[in-house]
């Protein structure tokens, strides 16, 4: 095999009160990586797309190139072209380094012939995430592989279980434009250590997101994305209109709203059969830009994972 082309979707970690254990691939956007097999050493990379100016082409500081490296590492002396094509707003958290390095896994596992499975693709490509977030967090990535619902039920060893897509369920997503976070800064304001009280709500608050989407039921998941209190409350501080915008999703008929990973992006959940997420979105962004946030609104849902599209 010469040549793989994988496409990789965008995903929602945390939900709310699960923070670095639950993950949702969403059909909302893409990435797509295609890797070539060189003659040459070492390995180069070229980034395109949504926010590509922004991304390090050098390997170490690369999701997908640490990826790279460490299959390099396993599987043999490749010399290796890199192309990512962003279709994922770095920084959004939206999971957009988690599906480059998603998709560089997958496509690394096909073209050396591996045979690794989707934990070993998702450990491989959890590397990756230290790039950007500083920590090997695994929930985006195994969404973005896996597809559906995943739960990270422990990071050692690393152990995920996925279950399909939710069916019924609508997310309302308002993406800002101009706030430029890292993982990595919205990582280092939380707490090292946490009261038992908390850990208790936000135990049954992640139970009832489990629940909702294996049953497939919109009420219960948001009734858990919403009673998160270790992370959303530190978290928000650093997103001026956080709580408006969270009001107007409520406001709106959306049954839960919180950030997407370590934001800015604020998701909601919506009964498509009760409520029309298109309009929830509306209200998000008018709230969102009556703060002076400029951003996007979408409606997406959850979706399948990372997916060869050519191997030759
Ligand atoms: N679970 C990670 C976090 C996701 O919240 O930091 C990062 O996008």
């Amino acid at each position: 095999m010469e040549k793989v082309i994988v496409q990789a979707p965008a995903t929602t970690s945390n939900l709310g009160p699960g923070f670095d254990i639950h993950g949702l691939a969403l059909d909302l956007m893409y990435d797509i990586v295609e890797i070539v097999k060189t003659n040459g050493k070492g390995i180069q990379i070229e980034v395109e797309g949504v926010g590509a100016n922004r991304i390090s082409t050098i390997p170490k500081y690369n999701t997908a190139g640490r990826v790279a490296l460490e299959f390099l590492k396993r599987y043999g002396k490749y010399g290796l072209k890199i192309k990512i094509i962003k279709g994922i707003p770095p920084g959004s958290g939206l999971g957009s380094s988690a599906a480059s390095a998603a998709a560089t896994s997958v496509g690394l596992n096909a073209l050396f012939q591996a045979k690794l499975n989707n934990l070993d693709l998702t450990e491989i490509a959890s590397k990756g995430e230290v790039a950007s977030a500083g920590v090997a967090h695994a929930d985006q990535v195994a969404a973005s592989i896996y597809g559906g619902f995943i739960i990270v039920y422990s990071y050692k060893p690393l152990s995920v279980i996925a279950f399909p897509p939710p069916r019924n369920v609508e997310f309302a997503l308002v993406v800002p434009q101009n706030i430029e976070k890292t993982t990595k800064q919205a990582r280092a304001i939380l707490p090292k250590k946490v009261a038992l009280s908390n850990v208790i709500n936000n135990l049954g608050a992640c139970s009832l997101v489990t629940a909702g989407m294996i049953l497939s039921n919109p009420e219960l998941i948001g009734l858990g994305m919403n009673n998160d209190c270790i992370i959303e409350p530190v978290r928000s501080s650093l997103y001026p209109g956080f709580m408006k915008v969270k009001a107007a999703a409520i406001n709106s008929g959306a049954l839960g709203a919180t950030l997407s990973g370590a934001g800015p992006t604020i998701i909601a959940v919506v009964n498509p059969f009760k409520t029309s997420a298109q309009e929830v979105s509306k209200a998000m962004k008018e709230a969102y830009e009556s703060e002076g946030i400029m951003c996007k609104s979408y409606v997406c849902h959850a979706t399948t994972g990372a997916k060869i599209i050519n191997l030759t």
